[in-house]
């Protein structure tokens, strides 16, 4: 049995916590670039309907397992199955921050890099997008700026979670969080403010329905769970320091809401001042590092407004590397016995190892590669659209079918005695999503990235 482990100090620790490591990298730069390059106001549509009928129900399950358990994701699947199968699904959770984060630390650590080229001012020479991207290609072919960056970024989220979970990640997150909904609140009044802004408005409000294909719909499914943190066990090693008299099913719902409307957000302020200086939306994965230091070199205020742009892509990337970290660290103080210090040290020591070959990927490895897909590449892919869809399935399905239905509604009542006696329809209506919907659609999803189906409807 575990001595003191540690609980968030409040309810509302737990859930700016959370959505501190769902509102990312996910909600400021991929967001905005696929809903771009997917038609805009019809992508968001369906990207809204798969974070409600599949994101909501499956953060409910997973944080349920977290909470009911205290453990780490393979301590979890150990403390209610023997099954070797689930207690490797944990497992794969673990794995997958190892990996999740090791590329996730360089694009952060570009964020930080673009703080201080734009208090230097190296931005205000920016007259179009493609002397942003030129500059962009030589920063990340600069190795000692590439990899300085990184381990800047790897050292500041180390410091987090070795301070714990209430003095590090919970304090962190309720001073960072709110900063960040501030930051993100001026760049929306700036980008609407601007001349020319209604086209970026209208763009994001207006569907455009012939851009949506099977592609696109899959696009936004795999968002969803990237974007909510899910299928890989940061929200059950979240969950697992949550006190038993909170209320899982509201505490997800909070999450849910928060993460969407900041990447709303984040599309109005994004999409207002690209259209405001003629950029293209569509222009992909480069679309913030190489437009908005264009975009804001020609507005007024343009210095200011670069530099809190960075900062809040730094805040809101932090908070989600934290939650990755967490994930590795929390497996091996729960399982192994290693105190948290010693982990957070060895373990951000082993994910900077492996994000060394993700971050020279821009530079001296970027000829090599394995299906025309370098190394950051391929540890994205297998990640982001192979473990955690793989991850979000078998948590629907063994809390759906293995853990014992039962079970499972007795300890998600704890805490929600009141929503289990006035709304019963509404946890009816969650079962029904976690064991049919869900899982299928999901499936559906991972078969495509496997690329088995390349849907035809
Ligand atoms: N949700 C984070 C984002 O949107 C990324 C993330 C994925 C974090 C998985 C933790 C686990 O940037």
């Amino acid at each position: 049995m575990q001595k003191n482990r540690e609980q968030w100090n409040s309810k509302i620790g737990f859930i700016l916590a959370a959505s501190g490591s769902a509102i990312g990298l996910g909600n400021i730069w991929k967001f905005p670039y696929i809903a771009g390059e997917n038609g805009g106001a019809s992508f968001i549509l369906i990207y809204l309907f798969c974070i409600a009928i599949i994101g909501l129900p499956v953060l409910i399950a997973e944080i349920l397992l977290g909470r009911t358990t205290q453990r780490n994701p393979v301590g979890a699947f150990r403390k209610l199955t023997e099954s070797k199968f689930w207690i490797g699904v944990g497992g794969m959770g673990v794995v997958s921050g190892f990996l999740i984060l090791s590329f996730y630390a360089v694009i952060a650590g570009w964020a930080i890099g673009y703080i201080v080229e734009a208090l230097v001012g190296n931005f205000s020479h920016f007259s179009t997008g493609a002397v942003a991207s030129e500059h962009f290609n030589s920063l990340v072919t600069d190795i000692p700026w590439i990899v300085g960056y990184f381990t800047l970024f790897m050292i500041i989220t180390m410091l987090f979670v070795y301070l714990g979970i209430q003095k590090g990640i919970e304090r962190g997150s309720k001073i960072m969080m709110p900063i960040l909904l501030v930051l993100l609140v001026i760049l929306m009044i700036r980008g609407i403010t601007l001349e020319g802004s209604e086209e970026g408005l209208a763009f994001l409000l207006n569907p455009d329905w012939s851009k949506i294909d099977a592609q696109a719909i899959l696009i936004a499914l795999g968002h969803a769970f990237f974007t909510l943190s899910l299928g890989m066990g940061a929200m059950l090693t979240y969950g697992s320091y949550m006190s038993k008299k909170d209320n899982v099913a509201s505490a997800a719902l909070q999450i849910v809401i928060l993460d969407t409307v900041i990447a709303l957000i984040a599309g109005v302020a994004i999409f207002t001042s690209v259209f405001a200086v003629g950029l293209d939306p569509s222009a992909g994965p480069g679309l913030i590092f190489h437009t908005i230091p264009a975009v804001f070199a020609k507005m007024p205020g343009g210095y200011y407004f670069s530099i809190l742009f960075f900062s809040l892509l730094s805040i809101a990337a932090l908070t989600s590397a934290m939650s990755l970290l967490e994930v590795v660290v929390a497996f091996f103080v729960d399982d192994l016995g290693w105190n948290r210090k010693k982990a957070t040290i060895a373990m951000g020591f082993v994910v900077f190892l492996l994000g060394l070959p993700s971050a020279l990927s821009f530079n001296i490895l970027a000829d090599y590669t394995l299906f025309g897909k370098t190394f950051f590449d391929i540890i994205d892919f297998l990640a982001s659209n192979i473990f955690l869809p793989l991850g979000g399935f078998l948590i629907a399905i063994f809390v759906g079918y293995v853990w014992g239905f039962d079970k499972v509604l007795a300890n998600l009542r704890e805490g929600a005695e009141n929503l289990f006696d006035n709304y019963p329809y509404v946890i009816t209506t969650w079962k029904f999503f976690l064991k049919y919907l869900s899982p299928v659609l999901i499936f559906i999803v991972l078969l495509h990235s496997l690329g088995i189906i390349d849907l035809i409807f």
